[in-house]
């Protein structure tokens, strides 16, 4: 097979002859000599080809169609790099300008283009190096997300898209229908859902975390990863209407247990996207975040913090000044409030655990003090919640009570209860939200530049 770039690169520059082809990112003439950057994704760098005067002569059909974003094919040796910072260069002998890129119209020029333009031609950045880079740490940290679950014993299980339940119990979820809604309108009957696809209503799920339980009771050591949907209306920097989430679930283990999997889960992807992911990351601490290595590299270094919920909230209470929304015992804490409490007080990633019931959902694990639930969350710096998760009620009555408390569907969950009928355990799991993921390791600020076509509220193009 034809070598990549990165492939290349791991030649010795002996004068080889080699072929390669991408995409042209830069062009420069001077008298003596004509330099393409040529880049296929499959590293950060680029190639430098270099066509000296002869060269450039005997391509003087081609070279004027190269320009950038053309995809051509180069043909030459591979030389030592005069220029510093890069070990080798192409020697051109020949081009073959395959697809031109015409530049009046061709959307990325030399320039540095801002994140906001580049949302707009989604189809066309991963061609810039900030979201080559993006894509290149998603896959890795994809790859590593299973190389950690399968090198422990953990079985991955594919849980539907389409369900019938609601598995945090909060009401945004998309439905799914393949009713004729305009018909429905104009008619201004009532919907009959036994005409339904389904013969119910039915939706995208926002949780793989209910059926993977089921596994989870027969296989010990489960996790799902797929894409969950949210059709809250949240436009901020940390939400999706669809991302990818990891959900391991373990039978047996307690919130405690529960916490460790998650820290030594993110510390692991974290020290992998150190090691694997030099170029990218070297990249994002020039360009997109100074300090960024640092602060994975102390990840590793130190146990994360714990606090209670209620210790957090003394904390708040203490600088409330500081925040737009009040801290007080019950608050959904918002971002501010996260942020402040790993920042300034653990000063790295943070574990809350055993929040008040009534904001969280309805398959938690009760505390004895009737008030709390065995939950977890784990904060980071620069946006706050990476994970959430709990030690679920394992007990049939308790978890029937709460059902119904909050008037949930109790049919709907009727498999579910079977868990608890049927040989219930104690056990444990979390939610690790991937684009959140990929915001911790490359210090992106907004989530809608870690995935590659982001849908959220009045955004679906692409
Ligand atoms: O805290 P959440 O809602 O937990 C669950 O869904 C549980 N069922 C997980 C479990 O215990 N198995 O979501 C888990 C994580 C969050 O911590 C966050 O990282 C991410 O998913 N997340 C989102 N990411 C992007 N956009 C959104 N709208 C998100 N909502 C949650
Ligand atoms: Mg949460």
């Amino acid at each position: 097979m034809r070598l990549t770039i990165k492939e290349i690169f791991d030649l010795p520059p002996d004068g080889r002859r080699v072929v390669v082809k991408g995409w042209i990112r830069t062009k420069r003439e001077t008298k003596a000599a004509v330099f393409l950057e040529v880049n296929d994704g499959s590293r950060m760098g680029n190639i430098q080809c270099v066509f000296d005067e002869v060269a450039a002569s005997e391509s003087s059909k081609e070279l004027p169609r190269a320009s950038t974003g053309a995809s051509v094919s180069v043909e030459g040796s591979l030389v030592p790099s005069p220029a510093s910072g890069q070990k080798l260069e192409l020697k051109a002998s020949s081009i073959v300008v395959i697809g031109e890129s015409p530049s009046e119209t061709y959307p990325l020029q030399k320039k540095s283009h801002s994140f906001e333009f580049l949302r707009e031609i989604a189809h066309l950045r991963p061609r810039t190096n900030t979201f080559g880079a993006v894509a290149r740490v998603r896959n890795r940290m994809a790859f590593a997300i299973h190389e950690f679950f399968q090198a422990r014993g953990f079985q991955y299980v594919h849980t539907p898209l389409i369900t019938a339940s609601d598995c945090e119990g909060a009401g945004a979820m998309f439905q799914v229908t393949t009713l004729d809604l305009e018909r429905l309108a104009r008619s201004g009957g009532s919907v009959d859902y036994s005409k339904d696809f389904f013969g119910k209503p039915a939706y995208l799920t926002v949780s793989g975390q209910l059926n993977v339980e089921t596994y989870c009771q027969a296989l010990s050591r489960v996790y799902t990863f797929g894409p969950t949907f949210r059709a809250e209306n949240s436009n901020t920097t940390r939400h999706l209407s669809e991302f990818w989430m990891i959900e391991p679930e373990v039978a047996f283990n307690d919130l405690s247990d529960n916490m460790e999997l998650a820290e030594s889960f993110l510390k692991s992807l974290v020290d992998v996207a150190l090691r694997d992911c030099t170029e990218d990351l070297d990249f994002f601490e020039k360009r997109v975040q100074s300090g960024l290595i640092e602060g994975l590299v102390s990840v590793l270094s130190k146990p994360f913090a714990h606090m209670t919920y209620t210790e957090a909230i003394a904390a708040l209470e203490n600088d409330a000044s500081l925040f737009e929304v009040k801290p007080y015992w019950g608050l959904d804490l918002m971002s501010e409030h996260e942020k402040h409490l790993c920042e300034k007080i653990a000063g790295g990633p943070l574990f809350l655990t055993d929040y008040p019931k009534e904001i969280k959902s309805f398959y938690m694990k009760q505390n004895a003090d009737g008030k709390t639930v065995r939950a977890m969350d784990l904060l980071v710096p620069r946006f706050g919640e990476i994970i959430g998760g709990s030690e679920r009620e394992e007990s049939l009555d308790l978890l029937q009570k709460r059902i119904r408390e909050l008037s949930l569907n109790e049919e709907a969950y009727s498999w579910y209860l079977d868990l608890r009928r049927f040989g219930t355990t104690p056990h444990s799991g979390f939610g690790l939200g991937f684009e959140r993921l990929i915001l911790y390791v490359t210090g992106m600020a907004n989530i809608r530049d870690v995935i590659p076509f982001p849908r959220a509220p009045k955004l679906a193009d692409f």
